[in-house]
């Protein structure tokens, strides 16, 4: 057992090689202070290790649940991505799925199989449908009837037949952030299945002789507890199954039931265990499969969050503190660090509550009511709306806040031009660079000064 001398360290919530050592917190055997000094703040901490771990158990679940039934984990690189990242997917033989030429171009980068790779996005344009095809990714998961002509036509013209899943909305209410909620019938996501329109991409599908359908997917929301909205949606899918088998009397081979795995953001909260997901799902798949007596398809999922989210830390230097009268006699103790709304949105967009400890000292001072803010210029710019820290905390401490893997260093902005973070895997007490930190100079490159010309 690994001794954590500050009673504020939560393992549940930090990444699985991080401990509070003699006085500090170290991270994959690194010293939080050390990372800071040697690569700045505000910085991003991966631990490599946990998320080879994580990676692999999402894989070994799928497997020993499904056994010969399993599909693919389809790592869901939106939530976060880097060259050195997707060398580690392609080593642990997970697949990958990307949405964008973006993203796909860093797959590529990284020399990543490209028969573990599926092209997701409601939106995709002709070049990066053309892309897709050109380069042979596994599948494409097809959004809207527009897309079904556009990859129809574009595989033919490339002479070659393009497997395709299509996008199903299920019709679930997820129990999430409305943002983050995505098989309601109101979205812009896929064909729904109440209205018909999924079976009538299937009837377009199969009339376009340079597509094979290779099966449906659903992706019912993000950071989701429980089976319940997956197991329906299972169960909704596979009715379709059932009925494409008997209209076309041939069986779809996959099946693939998205991500939204969710995790741990507070103490006391517990990430979903893989193998306990895996298990009821395959349990509801196979049931739902007898009902129609279909054969049990092969069955993908596509974790994000759940493998990279309690990866990562952010460490911040603090800035400024001061604390500011409330009605009722108290006050509340405003805490500034060197980020904020730039690297993280997440607490801006959706709400989302986050942990923080002091990293860089044990503190023997009570604590107080505090708030953790960035240094952007909006009152919104928030980390951490309520929080109880030392009441000594002050400039130059370091502040660490766990599970920021997933949707923080991909949805980082420039806002206030400031540069987005650097991203460093440690592993073994040691530490490199994996996506470097923007400079003054990246800031600027994109400003041009250009003659006008007639349009
Ligand atoms: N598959 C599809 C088709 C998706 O759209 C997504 C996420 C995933 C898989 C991965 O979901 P995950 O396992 O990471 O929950 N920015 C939001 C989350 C947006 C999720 C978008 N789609 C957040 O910060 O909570």
């Amino acid at each position: 057992m690994a001794n954590h001398p500050d009673p504020h360290f939560a393992p549940e919530v930090f990444s699985a090689h991080s401990e509070f050592g003699a006085n500090e917190l170290t991270i994959g055997g690194c010293s939080a202070i050390g990372l800071a000094k040697e690569f700045g703040t505000p910085l991003f901490v991966l631990d490599e290790l946990d998320f080879r771990e994580r990676a692999l158990a999402w894989k070994s679940a799928l497997e020993s649940s499904f056994g010969s039934h399993a599909g693919s984990v389809f790592y869901a690189a939106k939530s976060f991505i880097s060259v050195e990242v997707a060398k580690w997917i392609a080593e642990i033989g997970v697949g990958i799925d990307v949405c964008s030429a973006g993203e796909l171009n860093i797959a590529l980068a990284a020399n990543f199989p490209v028969d573990r790779i599926e092209v997701h996005g409601n939106n995709k344009s002709e070049a990066e449908i053309a892309q897709a095809i050109a380069v042979g990714v596994r599948s494409i998961v097809v959004d809207s009837f527009q897309e079904i002509e556009r990859v129809a036509r574009l595989a033919a013209a490339a002479g070659v037949t393009q497997n395709v899943f299509l996008r199903l909305t299920a019709g679930i209410e997820a129990h999430t952030h409305e943002f983050i909620s995505t098989a309601h019938e109101d979205v812009k996501f896929g064909f729904s299945i109440a209205s018909g329109s999924a079976w009538k991409a299937i009837e377009a599908v199969e009339e376009a002789t340079s597509l094979r359908l290779l099966g449906l997917h659903s992706h019912i929301g993000s950071q989701i507890f429980g089976i319940e909205g997956f197991a329906i949606a299972a169960s909704r899918l596979i009715d379709l199954l059932a009925k494409y088998r008997d209209h076309f009397d041939r069986q779809l081979p996959e099946l693939d039931l998205g991500g939204g795995y969710g995790i741990a953001y507070l103490p006391g909260e517990e990430s979903e265990v893989p193998m306990r997901v895996m298990s009821e799902l395959a349990a509801v798949v196979k049931a739902e499969c007898e009902k129609h007596n279909l054969q049990v398809p092969h069955i993908s999922i596509e974790p994000g969050r759940a493998i990279v989210g309690p990866t990562t830390t952010t460490l911040y230097e603090v800035g400024t503190t001061k604390s500011v009268e409330l009605d009722g006699g108290l006050t509340r103790r405003y805490i500034a660090v060197d980020g904020g709304m730039s690297d993280n949105i997440r607490p801006a967009l959706y709400g989302a509550q986050y942990y923080a400890l002091l990293a860089n000292r044990i503190s023997s001072r009570p604590t107080t009511s505090s708030r953790v803010v960035g240094k952007h210029c909006e009152t919104g710019d928030i980390v951490i709306r309520e929080i109880e820290l030392p009441e000594d905390i002050g400039p130059g401490d370091l502040l660490a806040v766990p599970a920021t893997g997933a949707y923080h260093r991909s949805m980082a902005s420039n806002y206030n031009a400031l540069p987005r973070p650097a991203v460093i895997a440690v592993k073994n007490g040691k530490a490199r660079l994996i996506l470097r930190r923007e400079t003054q100079d990246d800031l600027l490159r994109l400003d041009v000064v250009e003659p006008e010309r007639s349009i």
